[in-house]
């Protein structure tokens, strides 16, 4: 079947085979009249605003034998950066406006993996390593990563049980629940959803699941602040937190139907 047509059938109904998460408020895919497919060679495609200048700040590393690939960039998506495939049948979905010139570096170096960046997202360099097969990185709207991250799904090299053989650490998913803010140099292992609202101290690495609204810092993360969140301006107004309260409530349906832990 042609990857583009597979692709139209998962999109139709994204519970299927993308996310559960995907399509609802804080997880909307971007819209799709306006896009359309390129392809990059090798059976693999994007599928974006095709405007003269699409390519640019862009570019593909796509090794001999991986196919089946796709990207999409968002209706006006400013979002720029390498995508790497080594793998088959990946998927990295890149949100709409107001990303800003944010840099992605996507690794994908297994086989039908997601990666989805909400809309509004911003980053100043993350790297995201999809490192096992099925395995799925979700951000949620409004998130904020900041410079040197690295964000990962699986840890590349397995690690077995001296005595029977069993790998000890499978990959799995990483989930931003929306508006979170990512702090400089930290790393977001396997395994976890970060709720929404919360804050990951600058060098942190974390390793289990942060529950939403609380500040975490460490290595490993730990819980230094709770029943708080962040804005972009350096100081708030009397009403931000009223306003940041209303926001959460648009937002009740996605986060009743994404509890945290480790998946
Ligand atoms: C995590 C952070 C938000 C906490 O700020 P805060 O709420 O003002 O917290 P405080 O500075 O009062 O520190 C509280 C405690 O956490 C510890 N702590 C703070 N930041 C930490 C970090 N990154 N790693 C480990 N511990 C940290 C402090 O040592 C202190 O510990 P103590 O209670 O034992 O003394 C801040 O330190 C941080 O890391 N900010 C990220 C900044 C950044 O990356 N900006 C990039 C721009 S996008």
């Amino acid at each position: 079947m042609d990857i583009r047509r597979a692709f139209d059938d998962n999109w139709a109904d994204p519970s299927k085979r993308l996310h559960d998460l995907l399509g609802r408020r804080g997880f909307e895919l971007p819209k799709r009249p306006n896009l359309e497919w390129v392809e990059i060679g090798g059976d693999n495609w994007v599928l974006v605003n095709r405007s003269p200048n699409w390519d640019r700040g862009r570019s593909f590393h796509i090794e001999p034998n991986a196919s089946g690939n796709i990207v999409v960039f968002g209706e006006n998506c400013t979002a720029i950066g390498t995508v790497h495939f080594r793998g088959n049948k990946n998927v990295a979905i890149i949100g709409g406006p107001d990303s800003g010139r944010t840099p992605l570096h996507l690794h994908f170096y297994a086989n039908e993996q997601l990666f989805f960046w909400g809309q509004g997202a911003t980053s100043n360099t993350t790297t995201f390593v999809l490192a096992y097969d099925h395995t799925r990185v979700l951000v949620g709207e409004w998130c904020m990563f900041s410079a040197s991250i690295m964000v990962r799904t699986g840890d590349e090299h397995a690690i077995f049980d001296a005595t029977t053989g069993e790998t000890v650490n499978p990959g799995k998913d990483v989930i931003f629940e929306p508006h979170v803010w990512v702090g400089y140099g930290a790393a977001v292992m396997k395994g976890v959803t970060v709720g929404f609202g919360s804050i990951i101290g600058a060098h942190s690495v974390v390793t289990e699941s942060v529950p939403r609204k609380c500040v975490v810092a460490g290595a490993p993360a730990r819980i230094i602040r709770e029943n708080v969140s962040w804005a972009r301006q350096r100081t708030v107004a009397d009403d931000t937190a009223a306003k940041f309260r209303a926001y959460e409530q648009t937002l009740t349906d996605t986060l009743a139907r994404a509890p945290l832990g480790r998946t």
